[in-house]
């Protein structure tokens, strides 16, 4: 009887969505919607939009204790299932929006071994304006949170609300390929370890 050679199993990479928006109609939630769809790679498991940063409490130091607010203690734990991280945010009065903030300011206090400590991430920056303060100071913050940057990943891929369909995704194709590419480099950075 021959010998049974076994297919290599590649590991699988889950990725979280995390919209920096609260608006119903929000284009950068739209954007993460539509990554959410898009088969990339044989690696990716899952792509998963966060959404719970409407039910996160304000940031309070005395309240980092055990146990924790629900909706922090399921924001951590969706840290926790994810081998690395997608953001899209808009930038508000030059500077990130507040309830986003106040969900990456959440993540800080957590030591647990799989938070945002050394995990990758990345955003892509669907502004049509730039947003480059909002986007220097997400740079900044999850430096600050240690995070790797999956720097080939992070890319500006303008979207018009004009571009969202009623079934709230992007349809044009070459943002659809913009977008596949920045996930495919995400996840190419999961696979290849810090540093991306
Ligand atoms: C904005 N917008 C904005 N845009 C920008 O490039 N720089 C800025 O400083 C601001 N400031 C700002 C303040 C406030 C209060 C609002 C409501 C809007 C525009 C904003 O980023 C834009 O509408 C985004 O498209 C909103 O993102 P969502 O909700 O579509 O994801």
């Amino acid at each position: 009887m021959g010998a049974v050679v076994e297919a290599p199993v590649r590991p699988r990479h889950r990725v979280l969505l995390v919209s920096g928006s609260l608006r119903r109609a929000s284009t950068n939630t739209a954007v993460l919607r539509t990554v959410a769809g898009l088969a990339v790679a044989p690696e990716l498991a899952a792509a998963v939009l966060y959404d719970g940063l409407a039910a996160l409490p304000h940031f309070n130091l005395d309240d980092e204790v055990d146990p924790l607010p629900v909706a922090v203690r399921d924001l951590r734990r969706a840290i926790r299932d994810a081998d690395a991280l997608l953001f899209s945010t808009p930038e508000y009065a030059g500077a990130l929006p507040g309830s986003f903030k106040n969900l990456l300011d959440w993540t800080i206090g957590d030591d647990h071994p799989r938070s945002l400590y050394r995990k990758p991430v990345a955003w892509i920056n669907a502004s049509p304006r730039g947003a480059a303060l909002a986007h220097d100071s997400l740079r900044a913050v999850l430096a600050y949170a240690h995070a790797e940057m999956v720097e080939q990943a992070c890319v500006h891929v303008p979207v018009t609300s004009a571009m969202v369909g009623d079934d709230g995704l992007i349809d044009d194709p070459s943002v659809r390929d913009r977008l596949a590419a920045a996930l495919g480099a995400l996840v190419g950075g999961v696979a290849t370890g810090p540093g991306g």
